[in-house]
């Protein structure tokens, strides 16, 4: 019954800013909860003051849904991590996150854009490949499976 649930209350479009300090650790929880390896708070508080890397969020009222990282060197820039809230996936906010960040990116001169992505994650395969990303080369064994 969620189509009709969201028929009559549809669902609030997520608010894209800039990420800073004060979103560490929700962004530490979100990563932890959506990746095998997970980032320590100190890990993100250093990529958000690199000045070489771009961050962004996306609130759903007062709740972190998704953020995005990529880190820029000259003219190119790796996407280090996307990630939604398994309770908004589904909803195009990884979508407007990305749309969003590529926006910025290109405004900051940047050329080129790669990032990595299992080849299982069927998601994160349709969401780039929409933004427009073709695959440059494939890395064997990358991701473990145990663990
Ligand atoms: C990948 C991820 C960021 C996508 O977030 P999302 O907000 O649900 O994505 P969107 O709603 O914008 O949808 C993106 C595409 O994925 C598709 N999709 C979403 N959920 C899906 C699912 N469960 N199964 C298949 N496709 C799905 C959408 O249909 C859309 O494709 P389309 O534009 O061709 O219709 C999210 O699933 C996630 O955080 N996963 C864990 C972390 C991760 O794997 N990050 C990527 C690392 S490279």
């Amino acid at each position: 019954m969620k189509w009709l649930f969201d028929l009559f209350w549809p669902p609030r479009p997520p608010l894209v800013a800039d990420a800073t300090i004060r979103d560490v650790a929700a962004i530490a929880r979100l990563h932890g909860a959506s990746f095998r390896r997970g980032w320590s708070d100190g890990e993100i508080e250093g990529m958000l003051l690199d000045r070489n890397v771009l961050a962004h969020r996306a609130m759903i009222g007062r709740n972190l849904a998704g953020f995005i990282i990529s880190r820029m060197a000259a003219d190119e820039a790796e996407i280090l991590s996307v990630a939604v809230a398994e309770s908004y996936r589904g909803r195009a906010i990884a979508r407007t996150l990305l749309r969003h960040h590529l926006g910025r990116l290109a405004g900051l001169g940047i050329q080129s854009v790669f990032l990595e992505v299992d080849e299982g994650n069927v998601s994160a395969l349709r969401l780039y490949r929409r933004a427009g990303f073709v695959e440059v080369g494939r890395r064997a064994a990358y991701y473990p499976k145990d663990g």
